[in-house]
């Protein structure tokens, strides 16, 4: 297990590698406000965020949390620590930003000293930050490596799931974590592709992924690579797993009265989302505070269009 409370390491010159303007205006944290409230927030509390990403969340959380209280931010990507470090200099003093994945948060929260928390946050996916830098390999839209790894340690990166599984396989991940209807005609040109060379970029897949659609699907809204990314950052980063395993042990780690936000971006995380919410309800250890689950308002969606397919469900332990 990985374990690091790191220094600084990037500097801020270095962030405008992934976008234009200024750092701290980037990353526009979704239902921020909605977080905030349900999390019923007062000075003194112990709120941990799961995915800190550039810190949006955390900012907001640690404006009411302090004084005395503490944040603690996890991450498995020291790119998006040393962005939120910055952000968050501030509050220095009143947070601890910790690389590791939040399926250990149990370790996390004994190695900062502390054994419970009145709030934690799960803002699931991936950040702007890494969307935009076409090196991490995450978007068709510039291109970059196949890699796709939020924690650059990582064992596995696109390119070895694309490059050396079975078709089947291939077809499975796409069929199954993007929910793509074309997932075996894609899976069967990806074979014929990387029999002739490796598959070693976004653009390359993007391209192999478009060719592979039937014509009708190919000028669609939604860029016809959409999914197939999608499912293979899944794989990669093992993401419904995890989650799985982040989320009981979050809900574990809460006092009595203390709540669950999570925010979802696809119906795979919200169905996990909503099925352990609604196991713990009957284990009687929560109680469901969103029946269904709140989804931004118009104003937000129109402002921010990341935010259009996030639902936000939340719970307080009992
Ligand atoms: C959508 S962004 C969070 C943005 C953040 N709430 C903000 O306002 O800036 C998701 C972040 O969670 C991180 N992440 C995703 N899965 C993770 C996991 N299993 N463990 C730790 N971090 C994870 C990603 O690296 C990314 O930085």
């Amino acid at each position: 297990m990985t374990l690091l409370v790191k220094p600084l390491k990037i500097q801020p010159k270095n962030l405008l590698i992934w976008n234009e303007d200024d750092a701290m205006s980037r990353h526009t944290p979704v239902m921020a406000q909605e977080v905030v409230e349900y999390l019923k927030l007062s000075p003194g509390m112990v709120i941990v965020d799961c995915t800190v990403g550039e810190g949006g969340h955390s900012e907001g959380i640690l404006r009411k949390i302090t004084p005395d209280g503490h944040l603690i931010g996890i991450d498995q990507d020291d790119d998006a620590l040393s962005i939120t470090r910055l952000r968050l200099s501030q509050f220095e003093g009143s947070f601890t930003l910790v690389e590791n994945n939040f399926q250990n948060i149990r370790d996390v929260i004994a190695a900062v000293g502390r054994d419970a928390m009145d709030g934690v946050v799960f803002d699931l996916g991936v950040s702007m930050m890494q969307l935009g830098s076409p090196e991490r390999g995450f978007s068709f839209q510039a291109d970059g490596p196949l890699n796709m790894r939020m924690d650059k340690k990582g064992q596995i990166t696109a390119f070895d799931l694309v490059n050396n599984l079975s078709e089947e396989e291939i077809a499975n991940i796409i069929y199954r974590f993007g929910e793509e209807r074309y997932s075996r005609r894609i899976a069967a040109a990806i074979v014929a592709e990387r029999s002739r060379h490796a598959i070693a970029t976004t653009q390359q897949l993007a391209g192999i992924v478009i060719d592979a659609m039937p014509r009708h699907e190919r000028y669609k809204k939604i860029h016809p690579a959409t999914r197939t990314f999608m499912a293979l950052r899944i794989a990669v980063n093992r993401e419904l797993e995890v989650l799985q395993t982040g989320l009981r042990e979050a809900i574990d780690l809460l006092k009595s009265g203390g709540r669950i936000c999570v925010i979802s971006f696809h119906s795979l995380e919200d169905r996990i989302v909503k099925n352990e919410f609604k196991a713990q309800a009957r284990d009687g250890r929560v109680r469901i505070i969103t029946k269904k689950p709140l989804i931004p308002t118009d104003a937000e969606m129109e402002s921010n269009r990341k935010s259009r397919s996030a639902k936000l469900r939340v719970a307080e332990k009992i």
